[in-house]
């Protein structure tokens, strides 16, 4: 079965322990979670200080996306700050292998993600180790985008690379995922679903529900 999970960066940072409270009670269990340093993407969002005051009162899986140049740097203060799985982008890591064996050092998920312009032969080397792979359909940096319907392919890819090598990483695809795709989205085989802007604009629990009511029967 599929799973939604909503990313924090287009929640209102005013009442965000309200909307997370609000998003478990509608039934989420993972939270997206986009770092963001300025330098791997133009913008900035937030750290580890937002992420371990929101874990003291949350107890949802926390998904961390690490869009930051030399991730490896942050990988122990992240967890530290309360991340259950940490994601790193194979564009902004010069040894991504030593990188994810530094997150499952720390026994946490570990996540290989990648943009829309890189293609799957940079990370399938990789996915043996990785509990995640991560495809992005946005050019990552910002939420509200629109996604990107040829990064659905890698999808494809990553499960027919999983059967065949019989491996068990799940598939998230991130960015621009709303009513109007999700259906397609999950029937390419997606098991996690960001989604940002379509959850946190609006009720957030009428969004998720009927989010869920298109996708259900495409899983
Ligand atoms: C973009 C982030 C995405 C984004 C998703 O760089 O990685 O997680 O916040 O937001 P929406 O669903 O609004 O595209
Ligand atoms: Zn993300």
């Amino acid at each position: 079965m599929f799973q939604i999970a909503p990313s924090i960066l287009a929640a209102d940072f005013c009442c965000l322990g309200k909307q997370l409270q609000e998003a478990s009670k509608a039934g989420i269990e993972m939270l997206h979670i986009d770092v963001m340093d300025g330098m791997f993407v133009p913008s900035i969002s937030f750290g580890m200080p937002v992420i371990a005051s929101i874990r003291k009162n949350c107890s949802l899986f926390f998904d961390v996306h690490l869009m930051v140049q030399d991730p490896e740097r942050y990988i122990s203060d992240f967890v530290k700050a309360g991340a259950d799985s940490v994601t790193v982008h194979v564009e902004a890591c010069r040894q991504i292998g030593k990188t994810l064996q530094m997150i499952k050092e720390f026994d946490r998920g570990c996540g290989i993600a990648l943009n829309p312009e890189t293609p799957v032969e940079q990370v399938l080397p990789y996915l043996k180790w990785v509990d995640m792979v991560l495809v992005m359909s946005v050019h990552p940096g910002f939420g509200g985008q629109t996604l990107i319907p040829e990064t659905l392919e890698k999808v494809a890819a990553f499960k027919q690379f999983r059967s065949e090598k019989q491996l068990d990483y799940r598939i998230e695809i991130d960015g621009g995922v709303n009513m109007q795709n999700i259906r397609r989205v999950v029937s390419m085989g997606t098991d996690i679903t960001v989604a940002g802007t379509a959850v946190f604009d609006g009720d957030i629990s009428e969004n998720v529900k009927k989010m869920r009511e298109v996708a259900v029967n495409a899983s």
